[in-house]
Protein backbone atom coordinates (compact mmCIF):
# COMPACT_ATOMS: atom_id res chain seq x y z
CA UNK A 1 0.00 0.00 0.00
CA UNK A 2 1.16 3.76 -0.82
CA UNK A 3 1.01 5.85 2.31
CA UNK A 4 2.84 8.51 0.61
CA UNK A 5 0.28 11.37 0.65
CA UNK A 6 0.25 13.68 -2.35
CA UNK A 7 -0.62 17.24 -2.13
CA UNK A 8 -3.88 17.88 -3.75
CA UNK A 9 -3.81 20.43 -6.75
CA UNK A 10 -7.66 20.96 -7.62
CA UNK A 11 -9.87 21.71 -5.31
CA UNK A 12 -13.11 21.61 -7.96
CA UNK A 13 -15.91 18.52 -7.37
CA UNK A 14 -14.21 16.22 -10.05
CA UNK A 15 -11.07 16.28 -8.84
CA UNK A 16 -12.25 15.59 -5.50
CA UNK A 17 -14.33 12.55 -6.70
CA UNK A 18 -10.97 11.22 -8.16
CA UNK A 19 -8.65 11.49 -5.40
CA UNK A 20 -10.92 9.88 -3.18
CA UNK A 21 -12.21 7.26 -5.31
CA UNK A 22 -8.70 6.36 -5.05
CA UNK A 23 -8.84 5.97 -1.71
CA UNK A 24 -12.11 4.59 -1.48
CA UNK A 25 -10.05 1.70 -3.90
CA UNK A 26 -7.29 1.10 -1.71
CA UNK A 27 -9.53 0.85 1.37
CA UNK A 28 -11.79 -1.61 -0.94
CA UNK A 29 -8.32 -3.87 -1.77
CA UNK A 30 -7.27 -3.99 1.86
CA UNK A 31 -10.56 -5.28 3.33
CA UNK A 32 -10.96 -7.69 0.76
CA UNK A 33 -7.84 -9.59 2.35
CA UNK A 34 -8.51 -8.53 5.27
CA UNK A 35 -6.27 -10.54 7.70
CA UNK A 36 -5.43 -8.12 11.18
CA UNK A 37 -8.28 -6.05 11.35
CA UNK A 38 -6.41 -3.93 14.16
CA UNK A 39 -3.85 -3.17 12.06
CA UNK A 40 -6.00 -1.96 9.16
CA UNK A 41 -7.82 0.44 11.83
CA UNK A 42 -4.97 1.76 13.31
CA UNK A 43 -3.42 2.55 9.41
CA UNK A 44 -6.46 4.57 8.90
CA UNK A 45 -7.89 5.64 11.44
CA UNK A 46 -5.63 5.63 14.41
CA UNK A 47 -6.13 9.15 15.87
CA UNK A 48 -2.42 10.17 15.80
CA UNK A 49 -0.52 8.74 13.00
CA UNK A 50 -3.81 7.13 11.20
CA UNK A 51 -4.13 7.84 7.08
CA UNK A 52 -7.14 9.54 7.29
CA UNK A 53 -6.23 12.07 9.70
CA UNK A 54 -3.25 12.50 8.27
CA UNK A 55 -4.73 13.54 4.62
CA UNK A 56 -7.73 15.14 5.95
CA UNK A 57 -5.19 17.47 7.90
CA UNK A 58 -2.66 18.30 4.72
CA UNK A 59 -5.51 18.38 2.01
CA UNK A 60 -7.48 20.78 4.38
CA UNK A 61 -4.79 23.27 5.39
CA UNK A 62 -4.09 23.38 1.75
CA UNK A 63 -7.57 23.81 0.01
CA UNK A 64 -9.34 26.97 0.19
CA UNK A 65 -12.54 28.18 2.20
CA UNK A 66 -15.34 27.17 -0.36
CA UNK A 67 -13.81 23.44 -0.75
CA UNK A 68 -13.83 22.81 2.39
CA UNK A 69 -17.35 20.90 3.53
CA UNK A 70 -17.15 19.34 0.60
CA UNK A 71 -14.28 17.94 1.82
CA UNK A 72 -15.54 17.14 4.76
CA UNK A 73 -18.22 15.41 3.45
CA UNK A 74 -15.95 13.16 1.27
CA UNK A 75 -13.90 12.38 4.40
CA UNK A 76 -17.18 11.24 6.36
CA UNK A 77 -17.34 8.77 3.64
CA UNK A 78 -14.93 7.46 3.42
CA UNK A 79 -14.31 7.13 7.44
CA UNK A 80 -17.83 5.72 6.96
CA UNK A 81 -16.73 3.17 4.46
CA UNK A 82 -13.95 1.84 6.72
CA UNK A 83 -16.21 1.40 9.84
CA UNK A 84 -18.68 -0.45 8.24
CA UNK A 85 -14.88 -3.18 6.65
CA UNK A 86 -14.50 -3.54 10.34
CA UNK A 87 -17.97 -4.27 11.54
CA UNK A 88 -18.80 -6.86 9.04
CA UNK A 89 -17.26 -10.11 9.40
CA UNK A 90 -14.31 -10.84 7.27
CA UNK A 91 -16.38 -12.75 4.12
CA UNK A 92 -14.78 -16.62 4.19
CA UNK A 93 -13.02 -16.20 7.33
CA UNK A 94 -13.00 -18.44 10.20
CA UNK A 95 -12.09 -16.10 12.62
CA UNK A 96 -13.93 -16.15 15.96
CA UNK A 97 -13.08 -12.74 17.68
CA UNK A 98 -15.72 -10.48 17.39
CA UNK A 99 -15.46 -7.12 18.06
CA UNK A 100 -12.82 -7.83 20.91
CA UNK A 101 -14.45 -11.15 22.65
CA UNK A 102 -12.72 -14.43 21.94
CA UNK A 103 -16.12 -16.32 21.81
CA UNK A 104 -13.99 -19.37 22.46
CA UNK A 105 -13.00 -18.44 25.65
CA UNK A 106 -15.20 -20.30 28.42
CA UNK A 107 -18.29 -18.06 29.38
CA UNK A 108 -18.60 -16.66 32.69
CA UNK A 109 -21.21 -19.09 34.48
CA UNK A 110 -23.95 -16.71 35.90
CA UNK A 111 -26.45 -19.16 38.09
CA UNK A 112 -29.83 -17.99 37.92
CA UNK A 113 -30.77 -16.99 41.30
CA UNK A 114 -34.17 -18.91 42.87
CA UNK A 115 -36.80 -17.37 45.34
CA UNK A 116 -35.66 -18.30 49.10
CA UNK A 117 -37.64 -21.10 50.42
CA UNK A 118 -39.57 -19.45 52.36
CA UNK A 119 -41.06 -17.11 49.43
CA UNK A 120 -40.92 -20.25 47.62
CA UNK A 121 -43.71 -21.57 50.12
CA UNK A 122 -45.37 -18.54 50.12
CA UNK A 123 -46.24 -18.39 46.42
CA UNK A 124 -47.47 -22.22 46.74
CA UNK A 125 -49.62 -21.60 49.48
CA UNK A 126 -50.78 -18.50 47.87
CA UNK A 127 -51.54 -19.99 44.49
CA UNK A 128 -53.73 -22.91 46.45
CA UNK A 129 -56.08 -20.04 47.11
CA UNK A 130 -55.37 -18.67 43.68
CA UNK A 131 -57.13 -21.48 42.21
CA UNK A 132 -59.97 -21.53 44.22
CA UNK A 133 -60.46 -17.57 42.95
CA UNK A 134 -58.72 -15.53 45.96
CA UNK A 135 -56.89 -12.94 45.13
CA UNK A 136 -54.13 -11.46 47.24
CA UNK A 137 -53.86 -8.01 49.25
CA UNK A 138 -50.94 -6.94 51.40
CA UNK A 139 -50.93 -4.23 54.19
CA UNK A 140 -48.18 -2.09 55.97
CA UNK A 141 -45.60 -3.60 58.56
CA UNK A 142 -45.65 -0.59 60.80
CA UNK A 143 -49.30 -0.96 61.68
CA UNK A 144 -51.50 1.60 64.11
CA UNK A 145 -52.98 -0.20 67.39
CA UNK A 146 -56.60 0.19 65.49
CA UNK A 147 -55.69 -1.96 62.66
CA UNK A 148 -53.79 -4.74 64.64
CA UNK A 149 -56.04 -5.08 68.01
CA UNK A 150 -58.65 -2.84 68.29
CA UNK A 151 -61.19 -3.54 65.25
CA UNK A 152 -59.95 -6.83 65.71
CA UNK A 153 -62.14 -7.20 69.02
CA UNK A 154 -58.92 -6.51 70.91
CA UNK A 155 -59.85 -4.06 73.36
CA UNK A 156 -57.44 -1.79 75.43
CA UNK A 157 -55.84 -3.67 78.32
CA UNK A 158 -57.40 -7.08 77.52
CA UNK A 159 -55.55 -10.00 78.40
CA UNK A 160 -55.87 -11.24 74.52
CA UNK A 161 -53.16 -8.90 73.56
CA UNK A 162 -50.67 -10.63 75.75
CA UNK A 163 -50.96 -13.51 73.51
CA UNK A 164 -48.92 -11.80 70.53
CA UNK A 165 -46.31 -10.11 72.74
CA UNK A 166 -45.96 -6.82 70.66
CA UNK A 167 -42.80 -4.57 69.34
CA UNK A 168 -44.50 -1.06 69.69
CA UNK A 169 -43.14 1.80 67.99
CA UNK A 170 -41.01 4.56 70.41
CA UNK A 171 -42.56 7.95 71.68
CA UNK A 172 -46.07 7.11 70.86
CA UNK A 173 -48.12 8.29 74.04
CA UNK A 174 -49.20 11.69 73.08
CA UNK A 175 -51.27 10.01 70.51
CA UNK A 176 -54.78 8.54 70.79
CA UNK A 177 -54.47 4.67 71.70
CA UNK A 178 -55.90 3.69 68.59
CA UNK A 179 -53.38 5.59 66.37
CA UNK A 180 -50.33 4.32 68.13
CA UNK A 181 -47.51 2.44 65.83
CA UNK A 182 -46.13 -0.88 66.67
CA UNK A 183 -45.14 -3.69 64.14
CA UNK A 184 -47.68 -5.67 62.86
CA UNK A 185 -47.87 -8.65 65.19
CA UNK A 186 -50.16 -10.99 62.77
CA UNK A 187 -51.60 -10.17 59.30
CA UNK A 188 -55.10 -9.61 60.41
CA UNK A 189 -55.40 -6.02 60.60
CA UNK A 190 -55.40 -6.24 56.66
CA UNK A 191 -58.97 -8.69 56.98
CA UNK A 192 -59.92 -4.82 58.74
CA UNK A 193 -58.25 -2.53 56.19
CA UNK A 194 -59.60 -4.64 52.85
CA UNK A 195 -63.55 -4.63 54.55
CA UNK A 196 -63.39 -1.04 54.89
CA UNK A 197 -62.28 -0.33 51.50
CA UNK A 198 -64.25 -2.72 50.01
CA UNK A 199 -67.87 -4.17 49.95
CA UNK A 200 -68.74 -7.98 50.05
CA UNK A 201 -67.83 -10.39 48.45
CA UNK A 202 -64.35 -10.68 49.28
CA UNK A 203 -62.08 -13.55 48.78
CA UNK A 204 -58.27 -12.39 49.38
CA UNK A 205 -55.14 -13.99 50.88
CA UNK A 206 -52.74 -12.07 52.62
CA UNK A 207 -49.07 -12.84 52.68
CA UNK A 208 -46.90 -11.11 54.60
CA UNK A 209 -44.11 -10.50 57.62
CA UNK A 210 -45.02 -9.71 61.00
CA UNK A 211 -43.16 -9.18 64.35
CA UNK A 212 -43.45 -10.68 67.59
CA UNK A 213 -41.25 -9.94 70.73
CA UNK A 214 -40.36 -13.55 70.99
CA UNK A 215 -36.89 -14.57 71.50
CA UNK A 216 -35.14 -16.68 68.81
CA UNK A 217 -35.30 -20.35 69.32
CA UNK A 218 -35.33 -24.01 67.06
CA UNK A 219 -39.19 -22.93 66.44
CA UNK A 220 -39.79 -18.97 66.86
CA UNK A 221 -38.46 -16.04 65.72
CA UNK A 222 -39.11 -12.35 65.88
CA UNK A 223 -39.84 -11.83 62.71
CA UNK A 224 -41.71 -14.19 60.92
CA UNK A 225 -44.36 -14.77 57.92
CA UNK A 226 -47.97 -15.28 57.91
CA UNK A 227 -50.53 -16.23 55.35
CA UNK A 228 -53.96 -14.59 56.23
CA UNK A 229 -57.18 -15.72 54.71
CA UNK A 230 -60.52 -13.71 54.37
CA UNK A 231 -63.89 -14.87 52.95
CA UNK A 232 -66.88 -13.11 53.35
CA UNK A 233 -70.40 -13.04 50.94
CA UNK A 234 -73.84 -13.90 51.82
CA UNK A 235 -74.04 -17.58 53.49
CA UNK A 236 -70.71 -18.64 53.98
CA UNK A 237 -71.04 -21.54 56.64
CA UNK A 238 -68.23 -23.21 58.79
CA UNK A 239 -68.41 -25.75 56.70
CA UNK A 240 -67.19 -23.67 53.75
CA UNK A 241 -64.21 -23.02 56.53
CA UNK A 242 -63.94 -26.67 56.98
CA UNK A 243 -63.82 -27.40 53.17
CA UNK A 244 -61.12 -25.21 52.17
CA UNK A 245 -58.69 -25.86 54.33
CA UNK A 246 -58.92 -29.39 54.14
CA UNK A 247 -58.73 -29.09 50.20
CA UNK A 248 -55.82 -26.35 50.55
CA UNK A 249 -54.16 -29.03 53.33
CA UNK A 250 -54.46 -31.71 50.94
CA UNK A 251 -53.03 -29.31 48.20
CA UNK A 252 -50.36 -28.38 50.42
CA UNK A 253 -49.20 -31.75 51.73
CA UNK A 254 -50.69 -34.37 49.82
CA UNK A 255 -54.31 -35.91 49.08
CA UNK A 256 -53.81 -38.46 51.95
CA UNK A 257 -53.86 -35.65 54.53
CA UNK A 258 -56.32 -35.43 56.78
CA UNK A 259 -57.48 -32.21 58.91
CA UNK A 260 -59.63 -31.65 62.05
CA UNK A 261 -60.98 -28.95 64.06
CA UNK A 262 -60.67 -27.99 67.68
CA UNK A 263 -62.57 -25.50 69.70
CA UNK A 264 -60.02 -22.25 70.23
CA UNK A 265 -60.45 -18.78 70.88
CA UNK A 266 -59.00 -15.30 69.12
CA UNK A 267 -61.06 -12.70 69.33
CA UNK A 268 -61.88 -11.71 65.84
CA UNK A 269 -63.64 -15.19 65.35
CA UNK A 270 -66.40 -16.81 66.81
CA UNK A 271 -66.55 -20.04 67.10
CA UNK A 272 -62.52 -20.10 66.57
CA UNK A 273 -61.07 -23.28 65.81
CA UNK A 274 -57.39 -24.44 65.55
CA UNK A 275 -56.49 -26.94 62.69
CA UNK A 276 -54.85 -29.96 62.77
CA UNK A 277 -52.88 -32.07 59.74
CA UNK A 278 -52.45 -36.10 59.87
CA UNK A 279 -48.88 -36.43 60.60
CA UNK A 280 -47.23 -36.70 57.40
CA UNK A 281 -44.36 -37.92 58.45
CA UNK A 282 -45.51 -41.10 59.89
CA UNK A 283 -49.30 -40.98 58.50
CA UNK A 284 -50.90 -40.48 61.93
CA UNK A 285 -49.32 -43.91 63.41
CA UNK A 286 -47.34 -41.68 65.99
CA UNK A 287 -43.83 -40.61 65.97
CA UNK A 288 -41.60 -38.12 67.44
CA UNK A 289 -42.56 -35.31 65.20
CA UNK A 290 -46.16 -35.39 65.91
CA UNK A 291 -45.17 -36.65 69.60
CA UNK A 292 -47.15 -39.86 69.19
CA UNK A 293 -50.22 -38.49 68.87
CA UNK A 294 -50.42 -38.63 64.88
CA UNK A 295 -51.44 -34.63 64.40
CA UNK A 296 -49.93 -31.92 63.95
CA UNK A 297 -51.31 -27.87 64.65
CA UNK A 298 -50.59 -25.99 62.13
CA UNK A 299 -53.46 -22.63 61.61
CA UNK A 300 -55.96 -21.17 63.42
CA UNK A 301 -59.35 -20.08 62.03
CA UNK A 302 -63.09 -19.33 62.58
CA UNK A 303 -66.29 -16.99 61.36
CA UNK A 304 -65.53 -13.11 61.73
CA UNK A 305 -66.56 -11.82 64.95
CA UNK A 306 -69.81 -9.65 64.40
CA UNK A 307 -67.86 -7.23 66.58
CA UNK A 308 -65.37 -6.87 63.02
CA UNK A 309 -67.68 -6.13 61.16
CA UNK A 310 -69.45 -3.19 63.72
CA UNK A 311 -66.32 -1.78 64.11
CA UNK A 312 -65.48 -1.97 60.11
CA UNK A 313 -68.88 -0.78 59.62
CA UNK A 314 -68.43 2.14 62.02
CA UNK A 315 -65.42 3.21 59.96
CA UNK A 316 -67.57 2.75 57.10
CA UNK A 317 -69.98 5.07 58.00
CA UNK A 318 -67.97 7.71 58.50
CA UNK A 319 -67.54 8.39 54.17
CA UNK A 320 -71.31 6.87 53.73
CA UNK A 321 -73.43 7.44 57.04
CA UNK A 322 -76.17 4.73 55.65
CA UNK A 323 -73.39 2.38 54.62
CA UNK A 324 -74.80 -1.00 55.64
CA UNK A 325 -72.46 -3.67 53.64
CA UNK A 326 -71.19 -5.48 56.64
CA UNK A 327 -74.50 -6.33 57.87
CA UNK A 328 -73.94 -9.37 60.01
CA UNK A 329 -77.70 -10.49 59.55
CA UNK A 330 -77.03 -10.07 55.97
CA UNK A 331 -73.32 -11.84 55.73
CA UNK A 332 -71.42 -13.99 57.06
CA UNK A 333 -67.55 -15.01 56.60
CA UNK A 334 -64.34 -16.65 58.05
CA UNK A 335 -60.87 -16.52 58.35
CA UNK A 336 -57.93 -18.03 58.99
CA UNK A 337 -53.96 -17.95 59.13
CA UNK A 338 -50.70 -19.86 59.14
CA UNK A 339 -47.17 -19.51 59.77
CA UNK A 340 -45.05 -19.96 56.50
CA UNK A 341 -41.65 -21.05 58.36
CA UNK A 342 -43.90 -23.77 60.21
CA UNK A 343 -44.83 -24.95 56.90
CA UNK A 344 -41.87 -24.65 54.87
CA UNK A 345 -40.25 -26.59 57.47
CA UNK A 346 -42.64 -29.57 57.61
CA UNK A 347 -42.19 -29.61 54.01
CA UNK A 348 -39.01 -29.46 53.70
CA UNK A 349 -37.64 -30.99 57.05
CA UNK A 350 -36.06 -27.97 58.44
CA UNK A 351 -35.57 -28.77 62.00
CA UNK A 352 -34.15 -24.69 62.98
CA UNK A 353 -36.12 -21.92 61.59
CA UNK A 354 -32.59 -20.14 61.83
CA UNK A 355 -31.64 -21.88 58.88
CA UNK A 356 -33.85 -19.41 56.77
CA UNK A 357 -32.34 -16.36 58.02
CA UNK A 358 -28.57 -17.37 58.15
CA UNK A 359 -27.95 -16.17 54.70
CA UNK A 360 -25.76 -19.78 54.47
CA UNK A 361 -25.63 -20.79 50.51
CA UNK A 362 -24.89 -24.43 51.21
CA UNK A 363 -28.57 -23.83 53.17
CA UNK A 364 -30.17 -21.95 50.33
CA UNK A 365 -29.10 -23.88 47.28
CA UNK A 366 -30.71 -27.03 48.66
CA UNK A 367 -33.62 -25.48 47.64
CA UNK A 368 -32.06 -24.40 43.80
N1 LIG B 1 -54.06 -13.81 63.54
C1 LIG B 1 -54.04 -15.06 64.27
C2 LIG B 1 -52.64 -15.20 64.91
O1 LIG B 1 -51.71 -14.63 64.45
C3 LIG B 1 -54.32 -16.24 63.37
C4 LIG B 1 -55.71 -16.24 62.86
C5 LIG B 1 -56.04 -15.60 61.69
C6 LIG B 1 -56.71 -16.88 63.56
C7 LIG B 1 -57.33 -15.59 61.21
C8 LIG B 1 -58.02 -16.89 63.11
C9 LIG B 1 -58.32 -16.24 61.92
O2 LIG B 1 -52.50 -15.93 65.88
Amino acid sequence: MSDEITALQHFDDASLDTAFAALAEQVRRETASLSDPEAFRLHWLGRKQGRLKLISEAWLKSAPPEAKRALGIRFNQLKEQIEAALEAPAAGSSKTTVQGIDITLPGTLRTPGIPHPLLKTMHEIVSVFHHLGYSTNLGPQVESDFYNFEALNFPENHPARDTQDTLVIASQQSRPSRDRLLMRTHTSPVQIRTMIAQAPPIRIVIPGKVHRNDAADATHSPIFHQIEGLCVDTNITFSDLKGTLDHAMKALFGSDVKTRFFPSFFPFTEPSADVQISCIFCGGKGCRKCKHSGWIELLGCGMVDPAVFAAVTAERRKVNPSDDAYNPEKITGFAFGMGVERIAMMLHGVSDIGHFYSGDMRFLEQFA
